[in-house]
């Protein structure tokens, strides 16, 4: 399932709050990677940047970059939450009174123009909370290489392969936050697709697959049932599940050879200390 559609509003406010839970490791990983590199990420960005960024959600990281670079240009955040992307606009563009903003409502995962007359200077693309990992090998490359379209360098982070405990944990967390993440896509179809999915029925399953380096995200039917939505109906076993997601987990080396397919190359690895997420930043070859 393309991976937008799990951030409805009510999507997107769970999952700021996945964010935060104490069992999800990436986001505030990955910022303390952002927070102790920024500077280092700032030079890499050049002066005088346009920064995009795709799937701009809440923008923390975001700020904690655009803070360190030197007399940034343009920021073009790319989210398909218009309400969220609204929200991080104008608090960015508070924030950072000399910069200009440019909010484009676009699935990044698809094709799309960016405005044309942008300003000259160094265009780097920002590509945090390991969103790579949320498209299959197919997609992902399809990703790397219209970002190179777009610009010549890039900073993406990415999540990395661990202890599965500690990796299921994260997707299935012990508040349940993720859980209500997941269920919210039923919620979601019931109301916009007249869907008749009973809530209370299906319950939200964390799996890791080996094979694909991934977790896997499931809705499992606790019920042998039939769901009706958009006039069409669907035949469940018991135990049978949909998999809405999946979350890949890459080592460096296997992360390195994907991006040389879509035409990058690694130049530099930020990391925290236990090695558990990874922020690169990629330099266009060709
Ligand atoms: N990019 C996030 C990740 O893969 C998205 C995410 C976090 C997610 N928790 C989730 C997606 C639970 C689906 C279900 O880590």
């Amino acid at each position: 399932m393309p991976c937008c559609w799990l951030y409805d509003a009510r999507g997107s406010d769970l999952f700021n709050a996945i964010t935060r839970v104490e069992d999800y490791y990436p986001t505030r990983t990955e910022t303390e990677i952002v927070s102790q590199n920024a500077q280092d990420m700032a030079n890499f960005c050049g002066e005088g940047a346009v920064l995009l960024e795709y799937g701009a959600g809440s923008g923390i990281k975001t700020e904690i970059l655009i803070d360190a670079l030197r007399a940034p240009r343009l920021y073009l955040p790319i989210d398909i939450a218009a309400d969220e992307l609204a929200q991080t606009t104008s608090r960015i563009a508070k924030r950072f009174p000399r910069l200009d903003v440019f909010p484009i409502v676009a699935d990044f995962t698809r094709d799309f123009d960016l405005p044309p007359a942008l300003p000259l200077g160094p265009r780097t693309a920002f590509f945090p909370g390991s969103t790579i990992g949320n498209l299959n090998l197919r997609e992902a490359i399809a990703f790397l290489s219209r970002m190179h379209r777009h610009v010549g360098a890039a900073i993406i982070g990415v999540d990395l392969k661990k202890d599965v405990r500690t990796l299921l944990s994260a997707y299935d967390d012990s508040a349940g936050v993720t859980a209500a993440f997941n269920l919210n896509l039923l919620a979601r179809i019931n109301r916009e697709l007249d869907g008749a999915f009973p809530l209370d029925r299906f319950i939200h399953e964390a799996r890791w697959n080996q094979t694909e380096s991934a977790v896997e995200m499931h809705l499992v039917s606790l019920d042998s049932r039939v769901v009706t939505l958009a006039g069409r109906d669907f035949t469940f076993f018991s135990g049978e599940s949909i998999h809405t997601e999946s979350s890949r987990k890459y080592d460096l080396v296997t992360f390195g050879s994907l991006a040389e397919t879509a035409g990058w190359r690694v130049s530099q690895s930020w990391r925290d200390r236990a090695g558990q997420f990874a922020v690169l930043s990629l330099d266009a070859v060709s």
